[in-house]
């Protein structure tokens, strides 16, 4: 194990914060155990200059499809791998995966994809979604992150002005599940769930801690039905990590959205669980 050496991708463009502190979080561990590690924010000049050979294994805590492919193609086993994290930093992707698998996501329809901004809104298309879903319409850019790309349609006005605004960005429309400003936070490792945060957001919508959002710990004995879906997302994602948010009604439990690259920050602190450890611990037996 001792002359193993791994590295941690972080996006070139990072600012110093959540995710450098997380790629830290994790080395610290390593480092706990002996393994060598480097956070690596230039991770295209080293596959220019083929400077991956030396390291054993990658986390990759970017969402650059194009960098992980390449990575692999060198040779390196990603957690995550490239295919899982493409498939989850794009939501409309990630519905159709889950849907297909017989896992239940809010009733979804995908705005069909606009590539001119003259192009006019179609609104026999909107009358329709209007008929297919009750107000409030939520209404998410495939790629975004925080609550920064989802919106929420009160009527017709509210919904042609929000699908004007995004008509050039893919995006999906989504029945508002369970109470406003609530949901369920579960992290997998290795496809088991660790970690179940209740989230409540008093003063928006959207339950992300970044907007609001209070963090509550959930025993895992307690939410077995949670439990079992968010498992059920890893398996079928082939997710080694992951961030699960589930929506709850009285209907059942519904998938928002997996996150590969969640981060843990909060959930650690609200849960205990030390998510780095138990996520190296699983890395270092599947190298
Ligand atoms: N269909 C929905 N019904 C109810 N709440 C939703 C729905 N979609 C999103 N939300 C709320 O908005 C938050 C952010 O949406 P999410 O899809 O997780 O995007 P992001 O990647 O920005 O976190 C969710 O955590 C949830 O609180
Ligand atoms: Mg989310």
């Amino acid at each position: 194990m001792r002359n193993i050496k791994g590295a941690i991708f972080v996006n070139a463009y990072s600012k110093p914060s959540q995710s450098i502190t997380q790629a830290q979080n994790l080395q610290q561990e390593f480092i706990k155990k002996g393994i060598g590690i480097d956070i690596i924010t230039d991770g295209f000049l080293l596959v220019r200059k083929n400077k991956i050979k030396e390291y054993s294994f990658g986390i990759f805590l970017d969402k650059d499809k194009y960098l992980s492919k390449q990575l692999e193609n060198l040779g390196l086993r990603l957690f995550n791998s490239h295919d899982a994290i493409r498939i989850c930093d794009d939501k409309g992707e990630t519905c159709i995966a889950l849907e297909q698998n017989g896992i239940k996501t809010p009733k979804t329809f995908f705005a069909p994809v606009c590539y001119r901004k003259e192009s006019p809104l179609n609104e026999d298309w909107l009358k329709e979604i209007e008929k297919e879903l009750k107000y409030p319409i939520i209404i998410k850019g495939s790629f975004g992150s925080m609550g920064s790309s989802v919106y929420k349609a009160e009527n017709y006005e509210e919904l042609k002005e929000i699908s004007e605004e995004q008509k050039l960005n893919p995006h999906i429309y989504q029945q508002m599940v369970g109470e406003s400003g609530v949901d369920y936070r579960v992290i997998c490792i290795g496809k088991q769930a660790v970690s179940c945060m209740k989230r409540v957001n008093k003063t928006d919508f959207r339950s992300n801690i970044a907007l609001g959002g209070v963090g509550e710990k959930i025993e895992l004995e307690r939410v077995p039905h949670l439990v079992e879906v968010a498992n059920t997302c890893a398996k079928v994602l082939n997710l080694d990590y992951c961030g699960v948010d589930l929506l709850v009604d009285e209907t059942g439990v519904y998938v928002c959205e997996v996150n590969s690259n969640a981060f843990f920050e909060e959930s650690k602190r609200v849960t205990g669980v030390n998510i780095a450890k138990l996520y190296v611990e699983y890395i270092l037996e599947n190298i």
